[in-house]
């Protein structure tokens, strides 16, 4: 480009300096010819260049309205679930008003169908409590804790359920683990989200891991089952709220843990294979001035076993 120039700018000194001007003529047409075309290039590229800002605008601006829409739509069915947690705590205590008044003299029959009735009040009340969870802004305090603590103490409340399941509870920690920013109870409801879901696609019993673990800057979680694993084409669709293959799921338990971790600007992540269990791993951010804060040394490991088979419900 200098070097083409620079050869025009030649020619307009020797034409200017009285050289036979037909002599430059066709060259000065050619610089003339070229000039509107390299123009001619340089506008239409502009063009394209503008017309693909306005689709982004347009695109943007369509997100914007919808997310709007989706808030509005998401706060006045929150509100509605409000509303339905109240008769439906009235409705559970008179079941079991009536349970009393009725005294043991029932009828088997009677029996059954209060059991019914009850069994579907808990499976509303948890599909609105779910529900309310997932959609009502979260109001994430964050402060410096231990990854380990929580994970231990979730595998302590969990190891009498495990063993009654056959389920063998392993827990690997990093204790090198410095001290980071989470919300203790929502990250341990997600994490509970996590380990429920595990369990529950173990059957006939297996082997669940819980590993902590880290690299420069960020802290990481998994949750790793040997049970039914999750066929390939279904695995876009677990985080999606209300998609559930369980005849009493409610499909938000995913939802709810991706929206935790999201808000406390972590990622999680899926490996699955159908018939050789799932691995979760969730990861946080390790704040900068966190990273030097290094509580101590790496815990023994585990060997880690391969996932066994086992059947899906
Ligand atoms: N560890 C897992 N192993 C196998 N399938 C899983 C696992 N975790 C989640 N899934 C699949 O993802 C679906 C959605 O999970 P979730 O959002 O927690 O809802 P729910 O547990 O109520 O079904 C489950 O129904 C199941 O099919
Ligand atoms: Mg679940």
């Amino acid at each position: 480009m200098l070097h083409e120039l620079k050869k025009r700018e030649e020619t307009i000194k020797q034409v200017s300096a009285g050289a036979a001007e037909s002599q430059y003529k066709y060259q000065l047409e050619q610089y003339k010819f070229q000039t509107e075309q390299h123009l001619r290039l340089e506008s239409e590229h502009l063009r394209e260049e503008l017309q693909q800002s306005l689709q982004t605008l347009k695109t943007t601006q369509e997100h914007l309205i919808n997310s709007e829409k989706l808030a509005v739509l998401g706060s006045l069915v929150a509100g509605v679930a409000h509303e339905i947690k109240n008769p439906l705590g009235a409705i559970s205590i008179h079941v079991q008003l009536l349970k009393k008044a009725l005294g043991s003299a029932t009828a088997p029959a009677v029996d059954r169908y209060l059991k019914i009735v009850d069994e579907e009040i808990n499976r509303l009340n948890s599909i609105v409590v779910d529900f309310l969870f997932a959609v009502r802004p979260m109001n994430i305090t964050t402060i410096n804790d231990d990854l380990n603590r929580l994970v231990k103490e979730l595998a302590d409340f969990l190891r009498p359920e495990a063993e009654a399941a056959d389920i063998e509870l392993r827990l690997e920690l990093d204790t090198t683990l410095p001290p980071i920013p989470f919300d203790r109870h929502f990250l341990k409801q997600a994490l509970l989200n996590l380990i429920t879901n595990a369990s529950a696609a173990m059957e006939h019993g297996g082997s669940l891991l819980l590993r902590t673990g880290q690299d420069s800057n960020e802290a990481r979680i998994t949750v790793k089952d040997s049970g039914c694993g999750i066929d390939e084409r279904n695995l876009s669709k677990i985080f999606e709220p209300y998609y559930t293959t369980k005849s009493d799921g409610t499909g938000l338990g995913l939802t709810l843990t991706y929206k935790i971790v999201k808000e406390h600007g972590g990622d999680i992540a899926v490996k699955s294979k159908a018939g050789f269990g799932s691995e979760f791993v969730v990861s946080l951010p390790i704040p900068q001035t966190n990273q030097k804060l290094i509580t101590g040394r790496c815990a023994d490991r585990e060997h880690e076993h391969e996932p066994q088979n086992t059947d899906c419900r």
